[in-house]
């Protein structure tokens, strides 16, 4: 044994005298010494021996007969004996090609957000709800009652579109809230929007299919569908919304259309009617399926929201995507989709493939979070924090950042936007910004084809008011340091 390398004494031990086994230094049937004296040949304790024999003796490489001692198993299995074998087990392979899938290097190569997990700083993260005002007292009372109740089958495997009683009470809320057509039946569970956006593009395409995507857009999707094969086509957006002319002259032939009507991310734009109206038809006409995803509908500070894109369709073409991230808190993983009815057995098929439920226990207790009026308390409450959080934010920009950062306010959503001066990079500002601890992302990093104006992502609803004006003073001094 050597003691200087950092390989536990019983693991070199067990590895050694495996290694005379396999090579038959140590023949079959023959006798090892004892624990005993091997612990004192080796200068090691007993104890070291005696796991490493216990190690070989569960593995099969030795037997142990009591009261005469440990021997080299007689039926090592042959192919183990055989060099190729051993040269793997002894570490002497001969180095070959580690291949992992295409998909899995693409998505490896995608531009990863510089921001640390859990998010620190959180002044400007966007996207990231107000953990800190979370009822988390409710919630456990709720999940300690569900689990002193609950009935042993709910430990069992449960269906994979999720618990019925909770896509019941979200067909009702959706229905309402949001305008989704929609019954319990066709209401899928899922962990989380990635999670969704993953299924969805499992289940709608084929390796090599083309699928539009907002440009700048939301890099989660893009990720989502990347994997799933699909060739990326980036369409712009215009003030009503994206640009369907333009992703109908370039890519026709597209299967899936990626969007975020109700409030364009990053962009904050509204898809209008007639933009909604023409990208239904033009789905419906072309065949292809639209995966609407409403992160953040929820946060609508002023005016009437428009309802979803999927009320307004008539050939069951949209699928609707929603996430507790924001409403709730992003750990918790659930979220769901609203699929054409005639999609929901290979939604079903496809799901005990793979992920198969989202946890059980979680899915119960917001079940209860929301029956028993908690979620739209929550809601209500977070509602009125985040305007006051936006005016916060809109306020001390205009008073520290004049002339360096034009903040104007929005009536949705969890972040504004932020434009730099013509002529600034947005990346480098972004630099500048991290090293005063300011988390603000360039718009270029959402960017594919699409050239915009510089401009920074100024997350406000995680932050406190505190924060928020200490978080606007850093960002005053990184801006005002000339750019190289
Ligand atoms: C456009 C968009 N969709 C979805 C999500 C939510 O993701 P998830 O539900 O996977 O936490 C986000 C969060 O940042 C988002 O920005």
């Amino acid at each position: 044994v050597d003691r200087q390398n950092p390989t536990l004494l019983f693991r070199q031990l067990y590895e050694g005298l495996r290694a005379a086994i396999l090579t038959q230094r140590l023949r079959a049937g023959s006798k090892l010494p004892s624990s005993r004296e091997l612990a004192q040949e080796l200068g090691v304790s007993r104890n070291t021996v005696t796991a490493a024999f216990e190690q070989l003796l569960t593995e099969g490489y030795v037997t142990m007969k009591r009261g005469s001692g440990t021997f080299v198993a007689s039926e090592v299995p042959d192919e183990l004996l055989r060099t190729s074998n051993n040269a793997v087990v002894l570490g002497k392979a001969k180095r070959t090609a580690r291949t992992i899938s295409q998909r899995a290097t693409l998505l490896a190569q995608l531009p990863a957000s510089a921001a640390e997990l859990p998010h620190k700083p959180r002044a400007f993260q966007p996207g990231l709800c107000a953990i800190d005002e979370f009822p988390i007292e409710t919630w456990a009372r709720l999940t300690s009652r569900r689990l002193r109740r609950m009935p042993r089958t709910a430990l069992d495997y449960h269906d994979a579109v999720g618990w019925q009683a909770l896509r019941a009470v979200l067909a009702g809320y959706l229905s309402a809230a949001r305008g989704v057509q929609c019954e319990a039946a066709n209401i899928i569970i899922v962990a989380g929007s990635q999670h969704g956006l993953d299924l969805a593009a499992r289940v709608l395409l084929t390796p090599g299919a083309t699928a539009w995507i907002e440009d700048p857009g939301y890099t989660g999707a893009r990720g989502a569908l990347l994997g799933a094969g699909a060739t990326l086509v980036p369409v712009p957006i215009d003030e009503q919304g994206i640009v369907v002319s333009k992703g109908a002259a370039g890519a026709p032939q597209a299967r899936v259309v990626y969007v975020t009507p109700s409030h364009q991310f990053p962009l904050g734009v509204v898809m209008s009617l007639a933009r909604r109206l023409e990208l239904l038809e033009w789905a419906a006409g072309a065949g292809a399926w639209i995966i609407e995803d409403d992160y953040d509908a929820e946060f609508r500070y002023a005016g009437r929201p428009l309802a979803a894109l999927q009320g307004l369709d008539r050939a069951h073409r949209v699928l609707y995507l929603g996430t507790f991230s924001k409403v709730l808190f992003p750990s918790l993983r659930l979220g769901y989709l609203v699929v054409p009815p005639d999609l929901v057995a290979t939604f079903r098929a496809v799901l005990a493939h793979t992920a198969y439920h989202a946890p059980l226990l979680e899915q119960l207790v917001l079940t209860d979070f929301i029956t028993e009026g908690h979620f739209a308390r929550h809601l209500r409450r977070m509602r009125a924090l985040y305007a006051e959080r936006q005016d916060m934010l809109v306020a001390a920009a205009k008073k520290e950042l004049a002339g360096l950062l034009d903040v104007q306010p929005n009536e949705a959503g969890m972040h504004l936007l932020g434009w730099l001066p013509k002529g600034s990079k947005d990346k480098r500002a972004f630099q500048q910004a991290l090293a005063y601890n300011v988390y603000a992302p360039p718009l270029s990093f959402y960017c594919d084809r699409a050239k915009l104006r510089p401009g920074l992502l100024l997350g406000y609803t995680s932050v406190s008011n505190e924060e928020i004006r200490r978080g606007v003073r850093r960002l005053r001094q990184a801006l005002a340091t000339p750019q190289t």
